[in-house]
């Protein structure tokens, strides 16, 4: 009997997982993974504001630097930031123990967290950060309730917090119009995210942008060969287009003299 609860618990883990995230709708982002210049504006974010407690220490420095097209200078100068050489993995110092103490839960690595997550979660998570007076580190999130790392984009996004706004009417999953004027139906919603103007040092959309950009580095720290498994997918099937005239021809040959 105990074994069967086990194995129905077990059975039931994904769905409990995917039932916890899933109350919040998740915005789409379409990331692409040629934009290099988003990639590096990722890579600085990533430095800049995560290193502090994640690694991603399934990469190199180095070879981040040479998909991105970084020299490997402006790296070790700009990116980073421990004394790391160019050769290195990304790790960071703080220990896992400590990290536990401070804020509940350890910073996971994140070089595959774009694998188990999706870049659309990530996309969410990263914007969704708002202020929870009741929360131990005075913010909470909406796609990941009560998590413990605290909101460190808010110099960059501003002051988010639960108010009242219009929203836009939406039924059986459709958003809602006037049927004369075409203008959008709204109503007052007031479990909605809100940015205080003027609190951060970027606009809502340059905001956005920075997020998605962050969210491109993930998914190419991800899944690097991506790219190339793309180009040699290409090349394999030019070269199978082009052997096959010769095969045809070789055919040609044979089958001459049988005729
Ligand atoms: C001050 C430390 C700190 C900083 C800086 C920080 N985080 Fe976190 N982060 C945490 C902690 C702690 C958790 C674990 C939260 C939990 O499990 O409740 C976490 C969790 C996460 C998760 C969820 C991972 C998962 O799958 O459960 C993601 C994604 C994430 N952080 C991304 C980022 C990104 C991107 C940045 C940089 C913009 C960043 N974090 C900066 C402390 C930090």
């Amino acid at each position: 009997m105990k074994k069967l609860f086990a194995a129905l618990v077990i059975a039931a883990m994904p769905a409990l997982a995917l039932g916890a995230a899933g109350s919040y709708e998740l915005d789409k982002v379409d990331i692409d993974l040629t934009d290099k210049a988003a990639m590096q504006d990722g890579a600085r974010t990533f430095a800049n504001y995560c290193m502090g407690c994640h690694g991603a220490k399934f990469q190199r420095y180095e070879r981040v630097a040479d998909d991105l097209g970084i020299p490997h200078e402006l790296m070790l100068d700009n990116l980073v930031f421990s004394g790391a050489k160019i050769g290195d993995h990304m790790k960071i110092g703080m220990r896992p123990d400590d990290a536990k103490a401070w804020f509940g839960a350890a910073p996971p690595d994140l070089t595959l967290v774009a694998r188990v997550r999706g870049t659309d979660w990530l996309y969410t998570y990263l914007r969704t950060f708002y202020e929870d007076p009741t929360r131990p580190l005075g913010a909470n999130n909406k796609v990941f309730p009560n998590v413990g790392m605290p909101n460190v984009l808010v110099g960059l996004q501003g002051r988010q917090y639960i108010g009242c706004k219009q929203v836009q009417v939406v039924e059986d999953g459709k958003k809602q119009f006037d049927p004369l004027t075409g203008t959008p139906i709204t109503h007052e919603g007031c479990d909605q995210l809100t940015i205080e103007p003027k609190t951060g040092a970027l606009s809502e959309e340059a905001f956005d942008e920075k997020i998605k950009n962050l969210v491109t580095f993930l998914a190419y720290s991800a899944n690097p060969v991506a790219l190339k498994s793309q180009r040699i997918g290409t090349y394999v099937l030019l070269y199978l287009a082009f052997f096959f005239v010769f095969a045809y021809l070789l055919k040609r040959e044979y089958w001459k003299d049988v005729h």
